[in-house]
């Protein structure tokens, strides 16, 4: 095993158990928390400055320092370099945009959107996957797994087949968008489709990891959240190293907050930055399980500096059985009611003085829409961020003059049954959305006549 200044880490306070990097786990054995990667920070050679990093755009024919995850390889050390398999992932941008600025109500140059669908499967996921697929090929993994909504197992079996290991994949059955689907079979994954929704599907992977020996890379491996930090760093980068003042992102396994949610806490802990932001995690109204915890006035579940109550969450999941409450929302990149990583998640609202909402599946259509007009275009998942940004704004709590950041997670053609559904009014019945469509825009129908195509034009 390298010889690497980090371990993993029991996130329980009352825990701490410590494992070396050669173990593959998703949990902690002792008492079943979720597990950190902590480093050894004095070992580490961390740049003085992250402007530093900048440095490596001009030596980007190494394919480390082509990669958005790996140019920043000193604030995730685990894996010596000759494990690390990537698929140039990270080329992503961050994007101001005053259209979508002027929807969420700030300021003209104050609305920034990172798009993470311009990573090699088209979703935020590949962060992670090449930090997990390097911690798969540093062990010695051989068959690798997933449960999904799509955007998961897509990037699991591209980075499976760069990898050579063997895909196996869990989705919810019906509960996919296609362009998803098409990925994981087009890459070759065995792909189980669950009789059951995201929630089951993790229940039984995790099992099946157990039973099987597999190798999981579901956002319960530690080193894929490590991947998933970055994206923080790429925000910073497009911001000439300013730290913005809000960062914005859909909330369903809650992977990526507590990703974020770490970073921040590392570099300002690193004396890298000298502020935080503060965080949103945002919620379909359909799959509303974190703002339901620490919204409502019964549990307002708070981090606590550790120690709060685990049973909340518990009682919390064990009523969605008993009382069969399921998920439902067009957003089915985030139609998850037991997100795994509650824990982590509720320590990056401490750490980042966050919030979190829900908003109903109308409001993300219409932001979506609005992403799209202006540009960039996004899944309905990703669009809760910026659906989110205007309640915020709305409500006063962000304020016009204040910058803030929008993940977009995943690429706008990964579920174009949704977008053209909106657009035309015709959804599917799985997916009908109620509330206005206000920037539909519709296809109009026209007669094969060239008179008839110039009055189309010129009158509609
Ligand atoms: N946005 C998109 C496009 C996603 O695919 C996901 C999660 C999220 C947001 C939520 O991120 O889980 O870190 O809170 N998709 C997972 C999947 C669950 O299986 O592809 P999170």
């Amino acid at each position: 095993m390298p010889d690497k200044p980090a371990h993993q880490e029991c996130i329980n306070v009352d825990c701490r158990a410590t494992f070396d990097l050669g173990q593959s786990l998703v949990a902690c054995p002792k008492c079943g928390c979720l597990l950190d990667v902590i480093y050894d920070w004095d070992k580490v050679p961390l740049p003085k400055k992250l402007s530093d990093f900048s440095k490596r755009w001009a030596t980007r024919n190494n394919r480390l320092d082509f990669s958005g995850v790996w140019r920043f390889r000193e604030l995730l050390d685990f894996c010596d370099d000759s494990f690390k398999v990537s698929q140039g992932e990270g080329q992503t941008l961050l994007q101001c945009c005053d259209g979508v600025a002027g929807y969420v109500g700030v300021d003209a140059g104050n609305l920034f959107l990172q798009y993470e669908g311009l990573n090699p499967s088209g979703s935020f996921k590949d962060n992670g996957m090449t930090a997990a697929f390097s911690h798969a090929a540093m062990v010695g993994a051989t068959r690798v797994c997933c449960a999904s909504t799509g955007n998961t197992s897509a990037s699991l079996a591209r980075y499976a087949s760069a990898a050579g290991m063997e895909a196996i994949v869990f989705v919810g059955s019906g509960r996919i968008a296609f362009g998803k689907l098409a990925q994981a079979l087009d890459y070759g994954a065995r792909t189980f489709q669950i009789d059951g929704d995201f929630d089951d599907c993790m229940a039984r992977v995790k099992e099946a990891t157990e039973a099987l020996n597999l190798y999981l890379v579901n956002s319960v491996n530690p080193f894929r959240l490590e991947g998933q930090k970055t994206i923080m760093l790429r925000v910073l980068e497009g911001l000439n190293w300013d730290v913005p003042d809000w960062v914005i992102c859909p909330g369903g396994n809650l992977g990526n907050s507590s990703a974020f949610g770490k970073m921040w806490g590392e570099l300002k802990d690193l004396g890298l930055i000298d502020r935080v932001p503060r965080l949103a995690v945002i919620n379909s109204a359909g799959a509303p399980t974190l703002d339901r915890l620490v919204n409502s006035p019964e549990t307002l579940l708070r981090y606590k500096g550790g120690h709060f109550d685990r049973d909340v969450i518990a009682k919390d999941y064990q009523w969605q059985d008993e009382t069969n409450t399921k998920p439902h929302t067009i957003a089915s990149a985030i139609e998850i009611s037991k997100p795994v990583n509650m824990d982590k998640c509720l320590r990056a609202l401490e750490i980042c003085d966050g919030v979190v909402r829900a908003i109903p599946d109308g409001e993300i259509m219409n932001a979506k829409a609005q992403v799209g007009m202006h540009g960039l275009g996004c899944e309905p998942a990703s669009a809760a961020s910026v659906a989110g940004a205007r309640l915020l704004a709305e409500e006063g709590l962000i304020s016009k003059d204040e910058r803030v950041v929008c993940i977009l997670t995943g690429h706008a053609l990964k579920d174009p049954n949704a977008t053209v559904g909106y657009h035309t009014g015709n959804y599917d019945a799985d997916h009908r959305v109620e509330g206005e469509r206000r920037f539909a825009n519709m296809p109009t129908p026209v007669d094969n006549d060239l008179d008839e195509i110039i009055k189309a034009i010129e009158t509609t």
